[in-house]
């Protein structure tokens, strides 16, 4: 068993994932991807020591590219491409939610200022707008009135990317000063923390403090069944708590930070993380690159 490890740069989750690595024996690699160089017919040999490629990178655009080469060359990655995608984009995030009927707060798209003021008012104040892409609770707007609609949506209409052109407007949900951070790994929700804040953006990368949250019968569901509709893998669900409509879940993250969530839950995440992966590895057998024409083919088996 060989398996690589995809990095920007080596952040603690990093290092707790090499000490992990360490202490089963298991032989791998980091790799920078900042250093690669891929071309795309002809994988390197490199590539077919790996039984597998777990994707760490902190740039979430790099991290798909990779994970979209790698898996068309037919190595197996975590998480796919496909989920991937699919939480690196809050658009899509809430339409996969919204297929698997998964409580979510009410979300409006909108492609120019009127309309998007129009999704506000509908929605009332506060409204929240944000990115599509993007994470850290950066670049979220808490819009309390008209006036602060209208400013935010022409800065972002004349000084943001073409991103910003895209307007995703969201219900504010109320909740109790905190929100809910569940890991899920494959089918089970290994453990939950709160976050906690004086600030209405609960990110610990904003300073927001961690405890644990019990991990109901309820909790374990509906974060199961939210990460199942983004394809499933190694996910982190964030969960509000909403007096009116209990949980709602806000959004999914498929390369997560997890340093703050140990110690509160005593619960070795990043072992479980592993053991999912090598689990996944040992089940669907030796994987030797299959030639790049019929990957396609051969994919259906290594599916994980
Ligand atoms: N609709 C909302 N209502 C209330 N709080 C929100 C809402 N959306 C986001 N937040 C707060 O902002 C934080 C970051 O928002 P999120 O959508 O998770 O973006 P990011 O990808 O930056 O983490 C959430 O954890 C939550 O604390
Ligand atoms: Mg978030």
């Amino acid at each position: 068993m060989r398996l690589a490890i995809l990095t920007s740069r080596i952040r603690v989750e990093e290092k707790l994932l090499v000490e992990a690595l360490k202490r089963r024996g298991v032989e791998f690699e980091l790799i920078d991807d900042g250093e690669l160089l891929l071309d795309l017919a002809r994988p390197d040999a490199r590539w077919r020591s790996y039984d597998a490629v777990f994707c760490r990178s902190v740039s979430q655009s790099r991290g798909l590219a990779v994970l979209q080469v790698l898996e068309h060359w037919g190595i197996p990655v975590f998480n796919s491409s496909a989920t991937t995608a699919t939480c690196n984009d809050k658009l899509l995030t809430t339409l996969a939610l919204l297929r698997d009927n998964i409580p979510t707060p009410r979300t409006m798209l909108a492609f120019d200022a009127p309309h998007a003021v129009e999704g506000i008012e509908q929605l009332g104040y506060p409204a929240v707008l944000k990115p599509v892409t993007g994470s850290w609770g950066r670049l979220l707007a808490r819009i309390n009135d008209r006036d602060a609609a209208e400013a935010v949506l022409e800065h972002q209409e004349t000084l943001g990317s073409y991103q910003h052109h895209i307007h995703y407007i969201q219900q504010y949900v109320d909740k109790p000063q905190r929100d809910i951070r569940a890991f899920v790994v494959g089918d089970r929700t290994i453990c939950a923390i709160y976050r906690s804040s004086e600030h209405w953006v609960t990110n610990t990368a904003r300073g927001a403090v961690t405890t644990n949250c019990p991990v109901t019968p309820e909790l374990n569901d509906l974060c199961v069944r939210a990460a199942h509709a983004v394809g499933g893998g190694i996910l982190a669900v964030d969960v509000f708590e909403d007096e009116e409509q209990g949980y709602l879940v806000n959004e999914i993250n498929a390369t997560m930070e997890f340093r703050n969530s140990i110690a509160p839950t005593g619960v070795d995440i990043p072992g479980e993380m592993l053991n999912y992966i090598l689990g996944a590895v040992r089940h669907t057998g030796e994987l030797d690159l299959v030639p790049v024409n019929v990957v396609r083919e051969e994919r259906e088996e290594v599916t994980v």
